[in-house]
């Protein structure tokens, strides 16, 4: 795991937090006042991978971990959050207020409802993990463009027929019709 935090007694009284990891030039994520400018579907919870997986370097694998084992990547549980977010409370008051909810959904039993940014019709059949064990787990961005710098997740791949088909053809995949189409 890239990310080590200290909780130094401070620290945990002020409900802030410390990631030491020491490289002067590290992403840092932006300040966002306004989110209704911001790409891609509004969530329930603003989420932000630009902190999560840029700034604070978490792996994608971290928290994607069925990407490599399954059709499904998933959406980390609250029990994937809240390993973290018990300690951690936010250096903001905007964190703070957004990760309230994240603690409150936990506290409810109500896992907050995500919008899906990347789906294909029901028609449409898409391995993930016999992507990911080809491509490689540093191939997200190839489909899903640059998530580590996305306050919010939008969609960069059309998944049109043709986008995939297109691959298929430069890898020497099957084309068949019945791989992709039940
Ligand atoms: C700390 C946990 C965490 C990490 C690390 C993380 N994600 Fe996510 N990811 C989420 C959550 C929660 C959502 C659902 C909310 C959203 O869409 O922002 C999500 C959603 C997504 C989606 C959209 C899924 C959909 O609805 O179609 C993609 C694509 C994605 N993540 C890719 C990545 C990639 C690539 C990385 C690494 C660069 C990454 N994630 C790192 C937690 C994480
Ligand atoms: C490995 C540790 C870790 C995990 C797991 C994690 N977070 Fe975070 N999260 C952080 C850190 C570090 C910050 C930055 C805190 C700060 O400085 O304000 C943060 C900030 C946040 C914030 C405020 C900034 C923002 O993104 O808008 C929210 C909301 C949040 N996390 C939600 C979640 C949710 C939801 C999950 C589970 C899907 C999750 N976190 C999983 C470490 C983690
Ligand atoms: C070859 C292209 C490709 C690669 C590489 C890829 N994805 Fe995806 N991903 C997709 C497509 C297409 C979908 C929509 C699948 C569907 O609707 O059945 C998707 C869906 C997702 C979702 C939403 C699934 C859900 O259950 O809500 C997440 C999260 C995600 N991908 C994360 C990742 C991560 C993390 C990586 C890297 C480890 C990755 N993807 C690599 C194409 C890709
Ligand atoms: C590599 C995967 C893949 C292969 C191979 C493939 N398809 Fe598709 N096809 C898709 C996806 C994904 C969609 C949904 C997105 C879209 O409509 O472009 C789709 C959509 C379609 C549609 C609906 C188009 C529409 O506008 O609604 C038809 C019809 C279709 N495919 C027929 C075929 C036939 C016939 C073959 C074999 C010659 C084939 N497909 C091979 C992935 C594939
Ligand atoms: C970035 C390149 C890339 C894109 C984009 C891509 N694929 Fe693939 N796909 C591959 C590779 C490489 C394999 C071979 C994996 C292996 O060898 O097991 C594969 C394998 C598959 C398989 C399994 C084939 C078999 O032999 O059983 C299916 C099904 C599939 N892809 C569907 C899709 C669909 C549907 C899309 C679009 C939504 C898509 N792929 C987009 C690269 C891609």
């Amino acid at each position: 795991m890239v990310l080590i935090l200290t909780l130094p007694p401070a620290v945990l009284t002020s409900q802030q937090v410390q990631t030491t990891s020491s490289q002067p030039d590290r992403y840092r994520a932006p300040v966002i006042s306004d989110t209704g400018n911001l790409k891609g579907p509004r969530q329930p919870i603003f989420f932000r991978h630009d902190i999560h997986a840029g700034q604070d370097q978490i792996p994608c694998m971290y928290c994607h971990y069925s990407a490599a084992i399954s059709s499904e990547p998933g959406i980390p549980s609250l029990q994937t959050c809240m390993g973290c977010h018990q300690l951690i409370g936010g250096s903001t008051p905007t964190h703070q207020a957004e990760i309230q909810k994240v603690r409150a959904a936990w506290r409810d039993r109500k896992p907050p409802e995500w919008v899906r940014v990347y789906a294909l019709p029901g028609f449409a059949r898409f391995p993930h993990m016999r992507h990911i064990k080809r491509l490689g787990t540093g191939a997200c961005a190839t489909c899903h463009g640059d998530v580590q710098k996305m306050p919010q997740v939008q969609q960069v791949s059309t998944l049109r027929m043709g986008w995939c088909v297109r691959c298929h053809m430069q890898n020497n995949v099957t084309r068949d019709c019945s791989v992709c189409h039940y």
